[in-house]
Formats: structure tokens, C-alpha cells, sequence
């Protein structure tokens, strides 16, 4: 009886086993006959209905079926498995000559561009970059520079106050301080990075960046200043463009100046970049005021400066023809890839 059950189970497994036309079918067959709770493992639970001494044999006979059928499921496995990929290749044939995806280049963002085109530049004049906190002191950001409180400057720089004694920095400046309480002098720095002001609108962004320059030695004069100005513009610009410098007021350089610096996209005829000015506002400076060297604690008497700040944004606009400031930080890919 037992027999005859196996004999059919073995001869039904074998067929439907060899027989299977995908991976799918074959894995159903295995559970179906070699599984745990498979056909053969509950035939050998049927084993105690046998007389004692058939039960060995019995046995021995169902392992060889079992170990056969195992046998007999890799070798179709395999034939399977190389049938499926074979139509796999052949549906999925792949045609070597067409052209892959494009890869897209990253660029640099003309922020940084700009800012390490004047370090260049200025570093061949021996000048080295330092940086500080953005979230400032507000005696490093105003009062240190001859801003005090009520000073009409901290309206016109649309602070953002944080926790009392404290600012967004809103301009380079206080790195002039920082660097002064512990540098020896003679010195001669760079300072570029963010600022904030709370200003919007097509021309203002609340976050901008700013490069500062500051130079400290026994003996500075106008003439200095304004050599080193002429240098770095030209530099940055083009050698054809001419620099004038007006007459104006910061707290913190005596005397001061705006610089302005023929528009280098009409060459000075006049266009919508410099209004039809042929001119076109780049940065202030001046000799530092001597209260500023004394609130570094530095002898006025015995030092001179002269600072420098210009804006990035500023310079990137009037470099690239940049038609909107909002173009810097829209983080399109259209406009960024064109610095590359
Ligand atoms: N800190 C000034 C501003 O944000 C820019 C500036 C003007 C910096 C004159 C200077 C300077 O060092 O001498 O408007």
C-alpha cells in the first residue's frame, strides 16, 4: 500500500518537477513534494503503519526518491534559470551606440567666484584672509567702530537684533576689530562673508556678502588707499575701466570715500546697469578713524589704517551683467552653469 503511494507521489513529483515552465512553477512543485509539511515528509509520518522490520527499507527508499527528486529540481532549476535569462537578453538587448544621459556639471556660484577672484588679486598686495562670528558682538559690529547707540548708521543698516548685546553682523567691519585685539601689527587683511539686514526688494536681499580690507602700518596715506583700490578694481574688472572717488562719511574710516568705477558693461556711454550714469557705485573706504584703533587698543599715535568694504553681490552684477540679484540665490541651474 505504502508502496504504491510512494511510487505514485515519486512518479507525479518527477513529472511535474521536469515539467515546470518557470522558476515560479518549479518552487510550487518543491514545496508541493520535498517541503516540510510535502507530500514525502507525511508519507514517512505513514511509516508507523508498517510492520517493524519493513520500516528501514521503507525509509531507505524514500531518502533515494527524495535525494533523486532534490537531484532532478537543481538540474531543471538551472535549465530554467538559463532559459529565463536567455529571453530576458533577448528582450532587454541593448543598443551600445546610442548616446548615454548627459551629466551635468556642477559650476561654481559667482558669490564665491567673485570673493576668490579679490583674494587673488589682493593677496599678490600681501593681504590674507580672516573671518568671524555671524552672529556678532554689538560692540564689535557698532560700537567698536564708532557706531554708538544712537547712532543714525543702525537705522540705515536695518539690523536684525537677536539676544540682547547681540546682532546679525551687518557688514564686515567687525572682523577689523577682532583681528586688531589679537594680530601683531604691522597687518594687512581680507575679510569676506556673509551680512544680513532686513532690506527686500530687487536690488536688497537680507542676506548679501561683503569683502572688507584693512591695512595697518606706521604711515598711511590717502594716496595709499586709493593706489591699492585702483590696482584691485582694474584687476577685477578690466584695465580700461576708470575709478572716482566721492566724498562721504562712515563712522569708522576719517576721511571716507565712495568708489565708483566707470560701467564696465557700456563702457561708460551709459546703460540700464550704471542708469544711464556711465558710472557705477562699488564699495566705501577711508582712513580708519583713530577712535577705531583705540577701541582695538591700538596707539593712534604710533598707527595708521586704511579700510576698505565692497559688495559681492555688487561686483558680480556689475562683472556678469547679472539683470537681478534674486538670480544669485533662485539656485537655477539655467543661470548657475554659465560660470563655469
Ligand atoms: N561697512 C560698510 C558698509 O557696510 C562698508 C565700508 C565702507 C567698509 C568703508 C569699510 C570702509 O571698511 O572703510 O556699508
Amino acid at each position: 500500500m505504502l508502496e504504491q503511494k510512494l511510487k505514485l507521489i515519486y512518479d507525479s513529483a518527477q513529472k511535474q518537477i521536469s515539467e515546470a515552465s518557470s522558476s515560479k512553477n518549479l518552487y510550487e512543485a518543491k514545496v508541493k513534494y520535498l517541503g516540510k509539511s510535502g507530500e514525502l515528509s507525511l508519507l514517512m509520518k505513514e511509516m508507523g503503519s508498517l510492520p517493524k522490520e519493513e520500516r528501514p527499507e521503507f525509509g531507505k527508499v524514500v531518502n533515494k526518491f527524495k535525494k533523486e527528486l532534490e537531484a532532478l529540481y537543481s538540474r531543471t532549476e538551472q535549465s530554467l534559470k538559463d532559459q529565463e535569462l536567455a529571453k530576458q537578453l533577448e528582450q532587454e538587448s541593448l543598443d551600445l551606440t546610442l548616446p548615454g544621459p548627459e551629466i551635468a556639471n556642477g559650476s561654481v556660484h559667482p558669490t564665491p567666484l567673485v570673493i576668490d577672484e579679490i583674494v587673488d588679486i589682493l593677496a599678490r598686495l600681501g593681504y590674507s584672509v580672516r573671518t568671524g562670528p555671524l552672529i556678532e558682538k554689538d560692540w564689535y559690529n557698532f560700537e567698536a567702530l564708532n557706531i554708538p547707540p544712537d547712532h543714525p548708521a543702525r537705522d540705515e543698516q536695518d539690523t536684525f537684533y537677536m539676544k540682547p548685546g547681540y546682532v546679525l553682523r551687518t557688514q564686515t567691519s567687525p572682523v577689523q576689530i577682532r583681528t586688531l585685539e589679537k594680530e601683531k601689527l604691522p597687518l594687512r587683511i581680507l575679510s569676506p562673508g556673509s551680512v544680513f539686514r532686513c532690506d527686500s526688494d530687487i536690488s536688497h536681499s537680507p542676506n548679501f556678502h561683503q569683502i572688507e580690507g584693512l591695512l595697518v602700518e606706521k604711515k598711511v596715506s590717502m594716496a595709499d588707499l586709493k593706489g591699492t583700490i585702483y590696482f584691485f578694481v582694474k584687476e577685477f574688472f578690466d584695465k580700461s575701466v576708470k575709478i572716482r572717488f566721492r566724498p562721504s562719511f562712515f563712522p569708522f574710516t576719517e576721511p571716507s570715500a565712495e568708489v565708483d568705477c566707470s560701467c564696465p558693461i557700456c563702457k561708460g556711454k551709459g546703460c540700464r546697469m550704471c542708469k544711464n550714469t556711465g558710472w557705477v557705485e562699488i564699495g566705501g573706504c577711508g582712513l580708519v578713524n583713530p577712535k577705531v584703533l583705540k577701541a582695538a587698543g591700538i596707539d593712534p599715535n604710533e598707527w595708521q589704517g586704511f579700510a576698505f568694504g565692497f559688495g559681492i553681490e555688487r561686483m558680480a552684477i556689475i562683472k556678469y551683467g547679472i539683470s537681478d540679484i534674486r538670480l544669485l540665490s533662485d539656485n537655477s541651474s539655467f543661470f548657475l552653469k554659465q560660470f563655469t
